[in-house]
């Protein structure tokens, strides 16, 4: 029962193409080498039965078809009934009971589980996939293919999965003009200039992405929300994204303004009490659920980051979301009220101010006054997702009341998909953490499920930011990211080592040297990032009023966002201490308080979160902060340089474009490491006054600064910050054309020239190098890096292997402004070549 197979066959053509864009993600089904197809033609049924006939069970029958036809090189036969020969059998346990009696299935399932089950009746043997729901029988389809593509055993199937969560959602930040808040993957897929695309078919391969992980849920506009999202045309565009996903047992979800009674409905208020607002809200709700039957429910964020708000009439959040809540109510619909509320006007002069403190401080006094179907969505840290923190205390401390954790998948504070972070890892530790919220094992996944306090409602909600762009994220290595938030939303129990692999091999193929070297990288990146980035718990020392990309270290101090991490010349970090700090200690319950309280027990890598200490504090490890500072910017480059060789040596076993694209991004990502190394390095250097017990911060053997050369028509810049550029300054052209030379007064070789110029948004300025008369090299920035200015997040690295170079000879860069672009230089380094 497939009648659509026209859409196959379109599918099918798209797929034998294996273009390897990426767009197929971990869905590509490529030929399993021959062994394995040996082995899996014996037990895969030829032929397949589908009972349901939904929209949904079709798409398990039509993925089957699909992924058997790809990794196998058979197209299964759909056929309408049972024929009299083993068959792949496939439906929701009550139409396999009515249709198939003979197969005797009896299980308990739960929601959306699911029951891999060999069975032999009538002297045949059947695969069967049968669930609670048709949600489960897709989810059961993804499993069964996953395995057959990971090589795993499937001849005498008894497996049985349910997910370890109700609410596996993600969301998207798009808003309706197109655009994506902190997306890195290109433009929305659901909206373009106010409207829902025309062309939906990107969001009906989400859906499918999701369905693969069994995530249930799509957020589909930004949590700023634009009020016109409830306008009734806007609900009319909704409902046709709705449809899209709705195949793939994707229920969607809507973010709303607060104000909009107000700003939307012309009320004169917004007040949740108010009883025009209370039907206001009522009304709304019944006309979405008219056009949109099976909306999952409303997300709010309310009195933060500019947002309206209860706090406006005095009212408590509890009051907020219990007015949505209750127009949802009826229809079955759940609010999702974001747990990220703080004042980010505060005072930084006052040390006992926190804003680590806020989410607690607004939310712990709330708990048993939300309704049942509120869920506050708590992010995984107390401050926004930076590189590490420590779990939010909130997880621990609502007893009754949902919950569910916010993770991010889209790289806002993690290299935005162009540098390779591997959040896993992270999240595991985060989700595994035992919060000791009563006197057996409390870890956040528990607490986040409701498994704890027994809540009817909890689980995982990831930030996801897909774009319009092939490979959705940006960047293929970041794919991993909507994997393994899927695996751990479904599983919380699965290991970091096994997701990886599973991702690596369905992703790029089970050659060993492939699934080792790629699982290696990815496994080290998130400690790699934090290495250069933000060690000790400082957080990601990055430009944080604006693009949250390149380095800048004190952008986070003496302003209200309160991301203050006090370095000064004494010391640094945060003292969060009961006794001396800001008290956010004591949010946790005591046993895990009185860990972070005493520097004794705290972590290292949480240390300077914590505590202010000074440089010369010695951890856990024997090292000095400064010390530990210097070394591990130091590691977290040379590892970076060192994945680029790994990538390298599987040139010949990935296909050639993603390859290259993959090679690309590692040779930027290094280039990126050592800005951050060398600018974390020496603002600790400048602000402590302590050196490098290495002797590195500040030698950079073979580097000619820009500023040293010899100029024509360039002009010497300060760069803001400072420690952006090597020596706080670089040179500008502000002329049409412009250059810079130096002698080389170094020994005879083979050398390697890196070329540190910057990369503006606004324009394309060309390079030239040359060594005496000789062009080596030219090329030109655009790239479209976050910024329009001269600063980290624009800094670039040009690398020209294989020049003979002799003393005496003069190099030259030759720069060529355009648009805003002025060809700045930073410096260029001479390195030998082995
Ligand atoms: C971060 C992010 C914002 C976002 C906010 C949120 O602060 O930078 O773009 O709106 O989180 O989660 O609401």
């Amino acid at each position: 029962m497939l009648p659509r197979l026209c859409v196959l066959w379109g599918l099918l053509a798209a797929g034998s193409l294996r273009a390897e864009t990426g767009s197929n993600a971990w869905l590509r089904y490529a030929a399993l080498d021959d062994a394995a197809v040996r082995q899996y033609r014996e037990t895969v049924p030829a032929v397949i039965l589908e009972v349901n006939n939904s929209a949904v069970t079709q798409r398990a029958g039509q993925e089957l078809i699909w992924g058997v036809r790809g990794m196998l090189g058979r197209t299964l036969r759909a056929e309408p009934r049972l024929p009299g020969e083993s068959t792949l059998v496939l439906g929701t346990l009550a139409a396999l009971r009515q249709a198939l009696p003979q197969f005797q299935l009896a299980a308990s399932l739960g929601q959306d589980g699911f029951w891999l089950k060999t069975v032999t009746a009538g002297g045949r043997r059947h695969l069967i996939v049968a669930a609670e729901n048709d949600r489960g029988v897709l989810y059961g389809a993804f499993a069964l293919l996953r395995k057959i593509g990971l090589g795993e055993p499937i001849e005498n199937l008894d497996e049985k999965q349910s997910p370890y969560a109700p609410i596996r959602w993600v969301n998207q930040w798009d808003n309706l003009d197109g655009s994506i808040e902190r997306g890195y993957g290109g433009s929305s897929i659901f909206w373009e200039n106010g409207h829902a695309r025309e062309d939906l078919s990107r969001v009906s391969d989400y859906g499918r992405l999701l369905a693969s992980l069994g995530i249930n849920g799509c957020a589909i506009n930004n949590v700023n929300s634009d009020p016109r999202i409830l306008a009734p045309d806007f609900i009319t565009e909704a409902a046709r994204i709705a449809d899209a996903l709705r195949p793939w047992g994707v229920r969607v979800a809507l973010s709303v303004d607060f104000g909009s009674p107000k700003t939307l409905g012309g009320l004169e208020t917004f007040d949740p009490l108010d009883p025009r607002v209370i039907a206001w809200w009522q009304a709304k709700v019944e006309e979405l659920y008219r056009i949109i039957p099976d909306l999952g429910g409303l997300v709010i964020k309310a009195d933060s980051e500019g947002r309206v708000g209860p706090s406006a009439y005095g009212r408590t959040h509890a009051d907020a979301a219990n007015v949505v809540a209750r127009a949802l109510k009826p229809h079955g619909g759940i609010i999702f009220y974001r747990g990220f509320v703080y004042d980010h006007h505060m005072d930084w002069s006052n040390p006992k101010n926190d804003r680590a403190r806020a989410a607690y401080d607004n939310f712990q006094p709330l708990d048993g006054q939300f309704d049942d179907n509120v869920v506050i969505q708590i992010k995984n840290g107390p401050i926004d997702f930076q590189v590490r923190e420590p779990v939010s205390p909130l997880f621990g401390t609502l007893e009754k009341t949902n919950q569910a954790i916010e993770l991010q998948i889209t790289q806002e504070y993690t290299g935005q998909a162009r540098h390779l972070v591997y959040l896993v890892p992270m999240w595991k530790e985060i989700l595994d953490f035992d919060m000791r919220a009563r006197d057996d094992t409390t870890p956040v996944k528990a607490l986040a499920a409701g498994r704890v306090f027994n809540r009817p409602a909890g689980g995982f909600v990831g930030v996801a930011n897909v774009g319009l762009d092939e490979n959705w994220l940006g960047n293929h290595l970041s794919q991993a990211n909507l994997y393994g938030f899927g695996r751990l939303a479904w599983d919380p129990g699965l290991s970091a080592q096994r997701i990886t692999e599973e991702w690596t091999r369905l992703t790029f193929g089970s050659n060993p040297k492939v699934v080792q070297t790629i699982s290696g990288m990815q496994l080290q990146s998130w400690r790699v990032y934090e290495n250069y980035t933000g060690p000790l718990g400082l957080q990601t020392l990055t430009d944080i009023t604006g693009n949250h990309y390149g380095v800048a270290v004190e952008a986070s101090e003496r302003n209200g966002w309160g991301q203050w991490h006090r370095a000064d010349e004494k010391g640094v970090g945060m003292d969060r201490t009961v006794t001396t700090g800001t008290g956010f200690t004591g949010q946790y319950r005591p046993a895990v308080a009185r860990t972070y309280e005493s520097l004794e027990t705290c972590p290292d890598d949480l240390v300077l979160f914590f505590h202010h200490v000074p440089y010369t504090y010695k951890l856990h490890s024997g090292k000095t902060v400064i010390q530990y500072i210097y070394d591990s910017h130091y590691e977290g480059a040379t590892a970076v340089e060192e994945f680029v060789h790994e990538w390298k040596s599987l040139a010949t076993l990935v296909d050639g474009q993603r390859y290259k694209e993959i090679l690309e991004q590692l040779e930027y990502q290094a280039g990126q490491a050592m800005v951050w190394r060398d600018a974390v390095a020496n603002w600790f250097f400048r602000t402590s006054g302590i050196s490098d017990a290495k002797g590195r911060v500040g030698h950079y053997p073979g580097r000619y600064e820009a500023e040293g050369m010899k100029l024509e028509g360039y002009v010497v810049t300060e760069v803001t910050p400072w420690e952006a550029a090597s020596g706080g300054k670089a040179i500008e052209c502000r002329a049409a054309r412009c250059s810079a030379s130096f002698q080389y007064d170094g020994a005879p070789g083979w050398y390697t020239l890196n070329v540190q110029y910057f990369d503006q948004n606004n324009g394309a300025a060309h390079y030239r190098l040359l060594v005496g008369n000789q062009i080596l090299d030219e090329w030109s920035a655009s790239e479209h890096l976050p910024t329009q200015k001269i600063d980290g997040s624009s800094s670039m690295r040009r690398t020209i292997p294989g020049i003979a170079l002799r003393p005496g000879d003069q190099i030259r860069i030759e720069g060529l402004p355009d648009g805003g672009e002025t060809a700045a230089l930073d410096f260029i380094e001479i390195r030998k070549e082995p």
